[in-house]
């Protein structure tokens, strides 16, 4: 790129670039760690109201490291694939016993658990200036278009070119604001239906741009099917609002979190009586089947029936189980429980006065 839209860009970055909070100057590679962990597969805009309260909470490495997994888990509520927060937990106890702390290589980076060649290449760019090179799906975009890329740009040819590219505008650059110029124009600017060509920085230097192609570029993938699956959970709330949940503990998804029993069903089977079956103790009330609700988990399309019954507060009949406050859990548990308060809000038959409502974010 020429070294003049090369400026361009980055002048650009300095003015435009969105006030995350992980982007405050110095840098703290454990703030860095942080965010490309809740980035790697969430939307920027549902991490950030969230960042400044988990490193408020685990402000240290070695504070991370010292927290139950339970802790680090209600932390990250809401934020999805609690695994990276497993992951990102158990770096943490690598890193606090590791002399000389958190390496600064892309290569050392890549030995921690849950740190792949896109998050090593983000923390040691930002955090550490090395010159590598983020390929998210923003900055592959905004590569196609401008180097016209006929390949996949996830293909081995693909990455090889776009690395060449941005390696050769991190020469004389801090690479992590090369990284994260490139990011911020694919998020705002060069966006993948509607680019706003007009008010683009490296307008200049866009080959699709000049053959008036840019949103042929990338080219479309193609893409994993989804499994769909359908599941019962089984709703148990007592007079005061709360919630009868469990604690899953087995199965590749949701683990660790706290929720209504949950089974899948299979085509035949009535749901509440599967959902009788996975209560702990027997319920005399009569069992209302609310509407669906639709929960998506990586590839997975999961359509949950909720069963309700209203019940008297019993004891929970072992650890595992517990009556929690919707309001305030206090434990780690997934945005579908939210989703299955929503849902009994507007079944009928239940008095208004005695619905929980929730101040869960997502
Ligand atoms: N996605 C991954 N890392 C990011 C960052 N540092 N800024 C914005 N979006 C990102």
């Amino acid at each position: 790129m020429r070294s003049v839209v090369l400026h361009s860009l980055l002048e650009w970055y300095r003015k435009a670039a969105r006030p995350l909070p992980w982007r405050r100057e110095p840098r703290d590679p454990y703030h860095v760690v942080v965010s490309e962990f809740m980035l790697q597969q969430t939307q920027v805009d549902r991490v950030a109201p969230r960042f400044n309260g988990f490193v408020e909470r685990f402000p240290t490495f070695q504070s991370l490291a010292e927290a139950s997994e339970e802790e680090v888990l209600t932390e990250w509520s809401g934020l999805g694939y609690y695994r990276r927060a497993r992951m990102l937990h158990e770096m943490a106890g690598q890193v606090a016993r590791r002399s000389g702390g958190l390496p600064r290589t892309f290569r050392e980076l890549q030995e921690l658990p849950g740190i792949g060649p896109y998050t090593a290449a983000a923390v040691a760019s930002l955090a550490f200036a090395a010159a590598e090179p983020v390929l998210d799906g923003n900055v592959m975009r905004v590569g196609s278009r401008v180097l016209a890329l006929d390949e996949d740009p996830r293909s081995t040819e693909g990455r090889r070119r776009l690395k060449v590219w941005i390696r050769g505008m991190m020469e004389g650059q801090h690479p992590g604001e090369v990284n994260e110029a490139l990011m911020e124009l694919g998020a705002t600017v060069c966006t993948s239906a509607d680019p706003r060509c007009g008010d683009c920085p490296i307008r200049g230097d866009c080959a699709a741009e000049r053959s008036g192609r840019q949103t042929d570029y990338p080219p479309p993938r193609k893409r994993r099917a989804s499994e769909s699956l359908r599941w019962v959970a089984a709703c148990v709330v007592e007079s005061e609002g709360s919630w009868l949940l469990q604690r899953v503990d087995t199965g590749p998804i949701l683990r660790g979190l706290w929720l209504p029993p949950l089974r899948e069903l299979d085509d035949e089977a009535d749901a509440a009586s599967e959902a009788v079956q996975m209560l702990p103790f027997s319920v005399d009330s009569t069992a209302i089947v609310g509407t669906p609700v639709r929960h998506s988990i990586t590839h997975r399309r999961i359509e949950v029936i909720p069963v309700f019954f209203e019940n008297p507060h019993l004891e929970p009949p072992a650890a595992g189980w517990r009556w929690i406050d919707p309001k305030d859990p206090g434990v780690p548990t997934s945005s579908l429980l939210q989703k299955l308060i929503e849902i009994r809000s507007g079944c009928s038959g239940y008095p208004s006065s005695d619905l929980a409502t929730s101040s869960m974010t997502s």
